[in-house]
């Protein structure tokens, strides 16, 4: 089955063509991060008509790169339906809606989470039931994966992301947008200890807090910074910057190892994939095979780079193993259990 995906959810347009949730036959990303570094963030009603401009593109291109199909050659269109910015989702969920309409083929509705967790099925054999670390720019969640693909989420951030969290300090470091690439890279250089950050303990054990380890580090890196002059200690800042780059992705990557570990024992889980944004970080992604190397009893899945951010491949992937509508009246939402906008498409009957 040859599922043509599109994911628009924020600021990336992206198309995949999808065989059988595995094979990956094209993946086109066409990134907006140009158009919203200027701003330091995301502008929602700019991306919503970037995605405008260059989703028609993005389908060609994926059509294209599989090898000159059709749309004759597509079994099913998808989507990512949220959560999400509402004007962004609607450009992506439209317009395979309206493909399914015109070529008569199902539509499939996918969520936005459970796709970065199926990124890790891409040109991979892992199956279920396994444990995914979920860490993203808007999430932070440890879920169970069982055999028919349901996920149940066993601990999740109280407060940031460790996405939100990697951003604001980045952006307080004056790195540029995004954030979280311009730190992990930042970090490489530097002393993982010599700023002692705090790790957060939560009631619940599998849950994460990662507002207080923020503060902590807006804190210290003012302090060390004061007084400096940024024209003439540049030396001496770019130091600072790395130092508090590694002391702070040392802290969130034992943070994260830690608390999946004790998960995954816990809840006899030997499978554990990494997914979202941030597992293309590369203290994580150290951290977790350099235990798998040790420990030959735990299989360790991280995606590959090109499906760690978000891309519509991940969303063919969710489509083929766990699309959660194929009601092609079915709205998009921003947040989880909230639908959001007003257009309803119109069913296949009545077009
Ligand atoms: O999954 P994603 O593309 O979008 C969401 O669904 O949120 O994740 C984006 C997040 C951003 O916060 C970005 O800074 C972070 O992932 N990110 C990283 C790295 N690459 C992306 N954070 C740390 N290290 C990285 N290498
Ligand atoms: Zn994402």
């Amino acid at each position: 089955m040859n599922i043509l995906a599109l994911e628009t959810s924020c600021d990336d347009t992206a198309a995949a063509i999808v065989e059988d949730g595995r094979k990956v036959l094209s993946n086109i990303i066409h990134s907006q991060n140009e158009l919203h570094a200027q701003y330091g963030g995301v502008i929602p009603e700019m991306a919503a008509r970037r995605h405008i401009e260059v989703i028609n593109t993005c389908i060609d291109e994926a059509l294209q790169q599989a090898g000159d199909m059709t749309l004759e050659d597509i079994d099913c269109f998808a989507a990512t339906l949220g959560p999400g910015l509402a004007g962004s989702l609607l450009i992506g969920a439209n317009t395979a809606k309206m493909l399914s309409v015109m070529t008569g083929k199902p539509f499939h509705g996918v969520h936005h989470l459970y796709a970065h967790v199926c990124s890790n099925y891409l040109n991979s054999e892992l199956s279920p039931p396994f444990l995914c670390l979920l860490i993203s720019g808007g999430h932070t969640q440890l879920l169970a994966v069982n055999q028919d693909h349901q996920m149940n989420i066993l601990g999740e951030s109280l407060d940031d992301a460790v996405g939100e969290a990697y951003d604001k300090i980045a952006r307080l470091m004056d790195l540029g947008f995004p954030g979280g690439p311009a730190l992990d890279k930042l970090s490489t250089d530097g002393d993982p200890r010599r700023f002692p950050l705090p790790s957060a303990t939560t009631k619940a054990p599998f849950d994460f807090s990662f507002s207080g380890l923020k503060t902590a580090a807006l804190r210290t890196y003012e302090q060390a910074t004061q007084g400096l002059d940024p024209e003439k200690d540049v030396e001496t800042l770019l130091t600072i910057k790395r130092d508090m780059a590694a002391s702070f992705q040392f802290t969130v990557v034992e943070t994260l190892f830690k608390k999946t570990l004790a998960c995954a024992k816990m809840h006899h889980l030997n499978t554990i994939a990494i997914a979202g944004g941030v597992s293309a970080n590369r203290g994580v992604r150290k951290r977790f095979m350099d235990f798998a190397a040790q420990q030959p009893d735990y299989r360790i899945y991280i995606p590959n780079l090109g499906f760690c951010t978000d891309n519509a491949a991940m969303v063919a992937s969710s489509a083929y193993y766990n699309p959660i509508t194929d009601d092609l009246g079915r709205e998009v939402f921003s947040r989880d259990g909230g639908e959001v906008t007003t257009v309803r498409i119109i069913n296949r009957q009545s077009f």
